[in-house]
C-alpha cells in the first residue's frame, strides 16, 4: 500500500519547476488558494503568499507558510501601494520576475449584511466591486508598470457562472464576477500583445469554503450543482490542479478565456439526478388518469 507521501510524489509532474508565483487569498485549509499553494509547490514552484492583515491575524496562514517554506506579504488587494510591495518583495524573495499569479479574492458586504439585490447599499456595492473585481485590474496594472511578470507568464482569477446566468441569492457578486471576467479579456489583450502574458478566469463549481458558505442556501446550491454535473462538482483540490496546468508551459496560447471547471454544469439544462429530487411531488401534476399535466 502506498503511503500518502509516495502517492503525492507519484502525482507530481514537475510542471512548474523553477517557476516563481504569487498566491493571493489563502485564508484557511478550505480555501481554493490554500490548495493551489500546496499544489504549485508540489509541482516545483517557489511562491509567496499574501492576504489582508485581518486575514493574517486569524493566524492560520503562518502554518501553511511554514509547511511550504515560503514568506507571507500582508496586503489589501484594493490598495495599489500594497500591491507594489507584494510584487517588489516577491521578486526580491524569489529572485526574479514572477511567472504566475493567482487572484483568489472575493467579498460582498451586501451579502454579508443580507441586503437584497433590489435594496443594495451603494457604498457596499463599491466595496464588492473593488475587492472582488477591480483589485484584479489594480494587480495587473501594477505588475505591468513594474514589469513584474515574466515573458510567458500566466495570471488566473477565480470566477463563478453567476456572471453569465442568474443564481438566486448570489446578489451583487454576480456583477463583480461579470466585471472580473471582462477585465481578464480587456487586460489579456494588452498584456498578451505587449508582455506575452496570458490572463484567464476559471469558473469554479460551488465549493465549501469561507467565502462559499456566505452564499444564500449554499448547501442546497452545492447539492443541485452536484446533481446537475455529469462529473459532479469540482473540489478545491481539483481547482488547484487546473490552476497548476494553467500556470504551466502546457497552456501557452490560452488567454482571455473564462474556463469552466464545473464537472459539466454550465452545459446541462436538466439532469435526471437533479430531476429526481422532485419525483415525490409529481402527483400534484397528474390528471385523473395519472397523466402528468405539463404546463
Ligand atoms: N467557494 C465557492 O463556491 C466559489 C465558487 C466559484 C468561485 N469562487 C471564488 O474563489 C475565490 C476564492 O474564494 P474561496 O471560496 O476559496 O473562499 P475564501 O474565503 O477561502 O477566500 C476568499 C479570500 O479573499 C480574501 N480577501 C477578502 N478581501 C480581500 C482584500 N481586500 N484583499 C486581499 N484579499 C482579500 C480573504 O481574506 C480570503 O482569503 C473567490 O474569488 C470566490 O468568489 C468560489
Amino acid at each position: 500500500m502506498h503511503s500518502k507521501l509516495t502517492f503525492k510524489k507519484i502525482m507530481s509532474y514537475n510542471l512548474l519547476k523553477g517557476k516563481r508565483g504569487i498566491i493571493f487569498g489563502a485564508l484557511n485549509e478550505q480555501s481554493i488558494a490554500w490548495k493551489t499553494a500546496e499544489k504549485v509547490v508540489e509541482e516545483g514552484a517557489k511562491i509567496t503568499l499574501t492576504n489582508t492583515p485581518i486575514a493574517l491575524r486569524m493566524g492560520e496562514l503562518s502554518g501553511l507558510a511554514e509547511k511550504l517554506n515560503c514568506e507571507i506579504i500582508p496586503a489589501d488587494a484594493t490598495n495599489v501601494e500594497d500591491l507594489e510591495t507584494v510584487f517588489r518583495k516577491s521578486m526580491e524573495i524569489l529572485g526574479g520576475p514572477i511567472d504566475f499569479v493567482l487572484h483568489s479574492i472575493g467579498m460582498s458586504p451586501n451579502v454579508r449584511k443580507k441586503k437584497t439585490y433590489d435594496n443594495l447599499n451603494y457604498d457596499f456595492l463599491d466595496k464588492t466591486l473593488d475587492i472582488s473585481a477591480i483589485s484584479f485590474h489594480k494587480m495587473l496594472q501594477t505588475a505591468k508598470k513594474m514589469d513584474a511578470i515574466a515573458d510567458g507568464g500566466s495570471v488566473i482569477a477565480l470566477s463563478y457562472t453567476a456572471a453569465q446566468r442568474t443564481f438566486f441569492g448570489y446578489n451583487d457578486m454576480a456583477d463583480a464576477k461579470a466585471l472580473l471576467e471582462s477585465i481578464a479579456r480587456s487586460f489579456g489583450y494588452i498584456y498578451g500583445r505587449e508582455g506575452n502574458v496570458r490572463i484567464n478566469t476559471i469558473s469554479q463549481s460551488p465549493t465549501m469554503t469561507t467565502a462559499g458558505s456566505g452564499v444564500k442556501g449554499m448547501d442546497k446550491l452545492y447539492d443541485f450543482a452536484n446533481r446537475m454535473s455529469p462529473l459532479g462538482n469540482a473540489s478545491a483540490e481539483e481547482c488547484a490542479d487546473y490552476c497548476a496546468v494553467m500556470f504551466s508551459d502546457l497552456t501557452r496560447k490560452v488567454t482571455m478565456q473564462n474556463l469552466y471547471h464545473d464537472g459539466g454544469f454550465s452545459s446541462v439544462g436538466m439532469s435526471l439526478r437533479a430531476m429526481a429530487t422532485y419525483e415525490k411531488g409529481l402527483e400534484e401534476y397528474m390528471d385523473e388518469e395519472g397523466n402528468i399535466i405539463y404546463g
